[in-house]
């Protein structure tokens, strides 16, 4: 897919919790064709710190309003500026990058999106995609505490939804893989995306039960193109680079001891 460098403006930058921004931007052209998965390599400006652009997924696409969501935790100083761009300011980013889920081949009730801390980023768009094409997908969230669970309204608009926290204070207490929702209904495809250890725990369990699961990887990363190999993986195929061969893999291609 062609990939673009846009100048976007803020059309909104919005607090969601003392660490996580969701930033609304726009663009004066209209926008290129955004896969669920896909990401977007920012430039951070004014970070005297911050040289690299930094990677982010794609949250959502507003194709009403020409916006595109970014769902950013504050962790250090390039996403820190990020979260303090204002309404007008302009943004350089490039995008469409990598490849997105894949689109089951005809409509399925059996989809789980499961999603853990920011890691639920990339699962909004996916969400909205898959019921978009006639999909009814079901969304399990998992993260911390209740406070670290973000759009939740947004994503209840496009499934059924449940939630695990870890200190009990939304849902279900515990991990994800823990939900009982695992044990009353099969699913054919799980979608995950989330900490490390998280989509390990959800491969094993897919690969368990005999279920397609498809994960996004967010590897370190620089240039976000395929050109500096900061962003390996080593998979059945050799080492590749996540930035292009992903980030969204399935879990037959992946060598993890799980
Ligand atoms: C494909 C992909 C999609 C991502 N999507 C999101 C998202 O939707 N929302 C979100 O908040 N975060 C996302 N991230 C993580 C985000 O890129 C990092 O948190 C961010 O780059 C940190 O930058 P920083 O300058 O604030 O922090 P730094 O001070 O540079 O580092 C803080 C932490 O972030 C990690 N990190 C630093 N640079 C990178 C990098 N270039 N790539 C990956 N991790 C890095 C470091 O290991 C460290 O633990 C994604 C990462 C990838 C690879
Ligand atoms: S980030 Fe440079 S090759 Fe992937």
């Amino acid at each position: 897919m062609k990939k673009y460098i846009l100048d976007l403006f803020v059309t909104e930058n919005i607090r969601l919790h003392d660490r996580y921004v969701l930033l609304k931007l726009t663009s004066k052209t209209i926008l290129p064709e955004i896969l669920p998965g896909q990401f977007a390599e920012i430039r951070v400006d004014g970070s005297p710190t911050t040289f690299l652009r930094r990677p982010i997924s794609i949250n959502y696409v507003d194709r009403q309003k020409n916006e595109v969501w970014f769902l950013i935790q504050l962790v250090g100083d390039g996403t820190k500026h990020l979260g303090e761009a204002k309404k007008g300011n302009c943004i350089n980013v490039v995008l469409p990058l990598g490849n997105g889920f894949t689109m089951p081949q005809k409509p399925s009730e059996d989809l789980l999106l499961i999603g853990g801390g920011v890691g639920i980023a990339p699962l909004l768009y996916l969400g909205e995609q898959l019921v978009e094409k006639g999909s009814k997908p079901t969304f399990l969230l998992g993260a911390r505490s209740g406070n670290d669970l973000l759009q939740l309204t947004d994503f209840a608009q496009y499934g059924e939804l449940y939630i695990t926290t870890e200190d009990g204070s939304l849902g279900e207490k515990g991990y994800v893989t823990q939900h009982s929702i695992l044990n009353k209904r099969k699913y054919k495809k799980i979608y995950t995306c989330g900490p490390k250890p998280m989509m390990m725990a959800v491969a094993k369990y897919a690969k368990s039960k005999g279920i397609d699961c498809e994960v996004s990887l967010e590897n370190t990363m620089a240039c976000g193109i395929g050109a500096c190999l900061c962003c390996v993986e080593n998979t059945i195929e050799g080492h590749l680079c996540v930035c292009k061969e992903g980030p969204v893999f399935n879990i037959n291609k992946l060598l993890w001891q799980i």
